[in-house]
């Protein structure tokens, strides 16, 4: 028996070590963690327990019979995070440059049913070569595998992907079916197709960084949600996200105990709003001032900055932010925020969170390129979310909601359940002074002084309509809040809709424009 012990001991020692020592200290010498080291830092301590530890690979072609190495690339298991379990499973570059194989595909898929049995997030930690060559249609069958799983689980566990090192060709679709990608800047990148070929097919010169490096995919495409300095960062910010979400979507999300109280008034938000309605301001001061001791974290923060996303917590409680951002773009909707802020709106919805909308939009954004860019199908994105969603929904109009954008913005008329105004908020279908020369031109046209008359126009208009009080009239809001109290009428509001039930119109489903 002893012998039988020891046996398993140096096996173990031998699969721990992954590619060997050499292999690790290269890792290291990128400025990289060994897979099993981005383990220890994400999960508790302690908490990891590895599965299919053994398993390796079955390929006899191209010389690979006589390679093998325990576990063969991949690392996976279970463990807690903040004492909830997870699961995880992490590419290992020091083993065949944590290439997929047949067999660790299995591992993963096998990691991912047990999850959805037991309804906990899937992590998984990228930083592979992709497909293992050797091994040809098995890997891509294996790819294949994952991918279908990752959508069956879209919505039902969260999945999250951290890219550590390259994720290249179909590999990258794993991440991109799944809720959150995350990236390390300098040391990791995605694309479908790598700078060597796209300098052959299309001429163009460009670099790993350059096609597909965090910095590209969290601003420009928005392929990536979060980019870190380094995989530390990384980890620990990964830590900090699934502290807001709750394990599947059956499941509530945690609630943490604050010691910021409820009913706190912040009285700067009284002045937040400029005089002159032309003036910008940050959005993000008021998510600031009315979340929990101030700590939001923001999502996809990088790209589409005219709106803010992101998670903070009511009273302890996980709330998703969707806000319009005037100091970018005066806060217009254009394709890129409506797609962003449609897909967390739907993230949200899928788990239960409750969603808080704050809304300073003067309406879509005009243009050519917005129009041939498809801002029609784009922007009809966030409209269905909203629409669709079942979540609590409680809506704070800060100063313009213009045309279809009011609508759009969580709106009553898309079963907002509490839908709030600061006294400076404007609801019209456009801005006075735009209405004035629409419906008074050919008075205006006709009058000895265009301009002045116009400016009487434009002051009637609004006068009558820059004002929260005709919607209210109507119902469409349910008050008109002092800013200081945003905080205390958001956190009553959302403990009166916890119980709150509503189900769409059976379907298999909906029909969203995609
Ligand atoms: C088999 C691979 C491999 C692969 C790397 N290796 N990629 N083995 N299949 N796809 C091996 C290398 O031979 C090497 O083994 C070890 O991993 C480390 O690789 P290096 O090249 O030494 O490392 P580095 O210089 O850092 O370069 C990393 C790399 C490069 C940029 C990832 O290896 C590379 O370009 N690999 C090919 C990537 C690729 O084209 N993959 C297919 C993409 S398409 P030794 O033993 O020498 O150390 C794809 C389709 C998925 O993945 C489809 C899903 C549907």
């Amino acid at each position: 028996m002893q012998k039988i012990i020891e046996k398993f001991e140096r096996l173990r020692a031998e699969a721990r070590l992954g590619g060997g020592p050499d292999r690790i200290e290269a890792q290291h010498a990128r400025g990289k963690l060994t897979a099993r080291e981005c383990i220890e830092v994400l999960l508790d301590e302690g908490s990891f327990e590895e599965l299919d530890m053994f398993v390796q690979h079955r390929c006899d072609e191209f010389g690979m019979g006589k390679k093998h190495i325990a576990g063969d690339g991949v690392v996976a298991g279970y463990g807690t995070i903040n004492r909830r379990k997870v699961f995880v499973f992490a590419q290992d570059f020091t083993v065949f440059g944590g290439t997929m194989s047949e067999s660790n595909t299995q591992k993963i898929c096998k990691l991912m049913d047990m999850a959805m049995r037991t309804g906990a997030p899937v992590i998984g930690l990228n930083d592979s070569g992709g497909a293992r060559i050797q091994e040809g249609v098995a890997s891509l069958g294996g790819y294949g595998d994952i991918f279908q799983r990752n959508v069956m689980a879209s919505g039902v566990i969260p999945q999250i992907s951290a890219i550590l090192g390259p994720c290249a060709g179909g590999a990258v679709y794993s991440p991109a079916l799944t809720d959150f990608i995350m990236m390390v800047e300098e040391n990791s990148y995605m694309f479908v197709t790598g700078p060597d070929v796209v300098k052959t097919v299309t001429h163009e010169d460009e670099t790993a960084e350059s096609l597909g490096g965090a910095r590209i995919h969290s601003t420009k495409s928005g392929v990536a949600h979060f980019a870190f300095p380094n995989g530390m960062v990384l980890l620990t910010q990964l830590r900090r996200l699934l502290s807001f979400l709750p394990s599947n979507n059956r499941d509530k999300p945690p609630v943490v105990m604050t010691s910021d109280p409820p009913e706190r008034q912040e009285h700067s938000l009284d002045y937040l709003i400029p005089d002159d309605p032309q003036k910008p301001y940050d959005m993000k001061e008021l998510i600031d001032k009315v979340v929990d001791s101030h700590d939001f974290m923001e999502v996809h923060g990088g790209y589409a900055k005219n709106i803010i996303i992101g998670f903070g917590r009511m009273d302890g409680a996980t709330v998703g932010i969707v806000a319009n951002q005037p100091i970018v773009l005066a806060g217009c909707l254009d394709i890129d925020s409506s797609i962003k802020a449609a897909r967390f709106v739907r993230f949200c919805d899928c788990f239960g969170i409750p969603i808080v909308t704050f809304v300073d939009v003067p309406g879509f954004m005009p243009g050519k390129t917005q129009e041939l860019g498809g801002i029609i199908r784009h922007g009809a994105k966030l409209l269905y979310a909203y629409a669709e969603c079942t979540v609590p929904k409680i809506t704070v109009i800060t100063r313009k909601a213009y045309g279809g954008a009011y609508d759009v913005m969580s709106s009553k008329h898309l079963r907002g359940d509490l839908n709030f105004a600061w006294p400076s908020a404007e609801i019209a279908v456009m801005g006075a002074k735009g209405a004035s020369e629409i419906i008074f031109r050919s008075e205006i046209n006709k009058a000895a002084d265009p301009q002045a008359l116009l400016k009487a126009k434009t002051d009637e208009y609004a006068e009558r309509f820059a004002n929260p009080f005709v919607a209210a009239q109507r119902g469409f809001l349910d008050d008109i809040i002092m800013p200081s109290s945003t905080r205390w009428r958001i956190i009553r509001g959302l403990k009166m809709l916890s119980d709150k039930q509503i189900d769409n119109p059976w379907k298999k489903h909906g029909n969203i424009p995609l």
